[in-house]
């Protein structure tokens, strides 16, 4: 698929607006850490990882700004600062954000400290999001390759949400064991959640299959029931916004009754994350802070108004799937099987400096 993301090195970021796929491609072109931090809470750009590199390239277009702008270092650091608060608060539940975001702003404030220029510093933390983005690729691949053992040669997979190269910095994680498996010569199809309210299974998971030539059939969420149910579907795999330390894993709306689904019909149940997206400070998933969105992203479709006025509409973004729900976990430091504080805690301890 072709890339989504693109740093011109010139002081822009553009992102494919998602918000238009399938119909229009346009790239919106951000030109600040403030207007990338838009970007990603109005969905131009969305998925953990794909906000995540977005923001870090959000931080080398802050500190490119701040290298010009600020006469001192202490006022670069204080500036680099507050736009990484705006990058890291633009969205709650996606840890890849803030974790992108602490990193490059943990290198500029230590060159500042240690006494570089800020222009080097700019240049340093523009190479550190390249890297990034580059690491999230390769970490997607090697996810892929993980979870792809996992598939059978020809398997009818459904999934939630997108959680492809659109979600990432590209191949993806839940598609990328979609495409790793094809890559390994086997056959999967896969049956797409249109995922309410924004319909990304539909607009976007479909979409991007499509381009390179998968198989894809997008069905309603609400037909996931009885499609498992008919024992058409071999395995079910989904991306994660952030995983707790007991593996408890929040994901789009609607994940969490597709876990019981899975569960009540004997189908395995796989979630597919960079270890980006794990966060060591939970213990379990009742600390993950749930985003809640406009109402309106349910009371409207576009222009049309589609409940009678007055009536309120709940739109949480995403919700928590308990980690014995998970058959299991494909990172790209291998597979985690059973999923609990026991298997989790010691991926987590192996990857401690
Ligand atoms: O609200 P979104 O579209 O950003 O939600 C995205 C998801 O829930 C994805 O499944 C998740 O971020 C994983 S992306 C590899």
């Amino acid at each position: 698929m072709r890339a989504h993301i693109r740093w011109t090195g010139r002081g822009c970021l553009e992102l494919l607006d998602q918000r238009l796929l399938p119909s229009e491609i346009v790239f919106k072109e951000c030109r600040s850490a403030s207007e990338v931090a838009s970007a990603i809470r109005d969905m131009v750009v969305r998925g953990a990882p794909a906000i995540g590199v977005s923001a870090a390239y959000g931080m080398a277009l802050a500190a490119r700004a701040a290298s010009v702008s600020c006469a001192n270092r202490r006022d670069f650091r204080r500036q680099m600062t507050s736009e990484a608060e705006v990058l890291a608060s633009a969205r709650p539940t996606a840890v890849n954000l803030r974790w992108a975001v602490d990193r490059l702003l943990r290198l500029a404030t230590d060159l500042a400290k240690n006494g570089a220029d800020p222009e080097d510093v700019a240049a340093s933390v523009e190479e550190e999001a390249v890297q990034i983005h580059r690491d999230d690729v390769s970490a997607c691949k090697a996810i892929g390759k993980i979870g792809a053992a996992f598939v059978p040669k020809k398997a009818s997979i459904l999934t939630h949400c997108n959680a492809g190269a659109l979600a990432t910095g590209g191949f993806g994680t839940a598609l990328g064991v979609v495409r790793a498996a094809r890559e390994a010569g086997k056959n999967p199809r896969v049956f797409a959640d249109e995922t309410r309210p924004f319909m990304q299974g539909a607009r976007l998971t479909a979409w991007e299959l499509q381009e390179d030539d998968i198989p894809v059939t997008v069905i309603c969420e609400s037909a996931a029931a009885s499609l498992l149910a008919s024992g058409k579907i071999d395995l079910v795999v989904v991306g994660a916004d952030r995983i707790a330390s007991n593996g408890d894993t929040a994901n789009k709306i609607g994940t969490y009754p597709l876990a019981v689904l899975a569960h009540r019909h004997g189908v395995p149940f796989y979630v597919a994350a960079p270890l980006s997206t794990f966060d060591p400070e939970l213990r379990d998933g009742s600390g993950i802070p749930i985003e809640m969105r406009s109402s309106q992203e349910i009371l409207k479709w576009g222009d049309r108004v589609l409940v009678p006025a007055g009536v309120e509409a709940l739109n949480p973004a995403f919700d928590v799937t308990p980690h014995e729900l998970i058959t299991a976990l494909f990172t790209e430091a291998g597979a985690v099987k059973p999923v609990d504080a026991g298997t989790v805690g010691d991926l987590l301890a192996r990857l401690r400096p």
